[in-house]
């Protein structure tokens, strides 16, 4: 397994927001949800819209493109026209920062 990579300070990651971030060359969205800071690939399983565009609600982030609605947490597409999960990634919190696994 890699060790964790530095993606951000905690505060880059907007309240109830997200933010596009790479790591080791890969898309990752960073989600605050209540202050919580989650991570999954950035790109929609279903046609690889940027999730960093999507809306959080209710724990889940909603594509910009055709509104499918992936849990922010497990990654898991819930509604269509989502049927693939999303990857979830790691995610620690050191002296604020914010460090993804990949
Ligand atoms: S690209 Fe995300 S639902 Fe179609």
């Amino acid at each position: 397994m890699s060790g964790w990579i530095d993606a951000c300070a905690q505060d880059d990651v907007p309240l109830d927001g997200t933010l596009l971030v790479h790591v080791n060359g890969e898309p990752v969205c960073l989600y605050n949800v209540g202050g919580e800071v989650f991570a999954t690939h950035d790109r929609c399983t279903h046609a690889s819209a940027s999730l960093a565009d999507g809306f959080i609600t209710a724990g889940m982030i909603e594509c910009p493109i055709h509104s499918g609605l992936f849990d922010i947490r497990s990654g898991k597409a819930l509604t269509a026209p989502c049927t693939i999960d999303l990857k979830v990634y790691p995610l620690r919190v050191q002296n604020g920062r914010v460090q993804v696994q990949s």
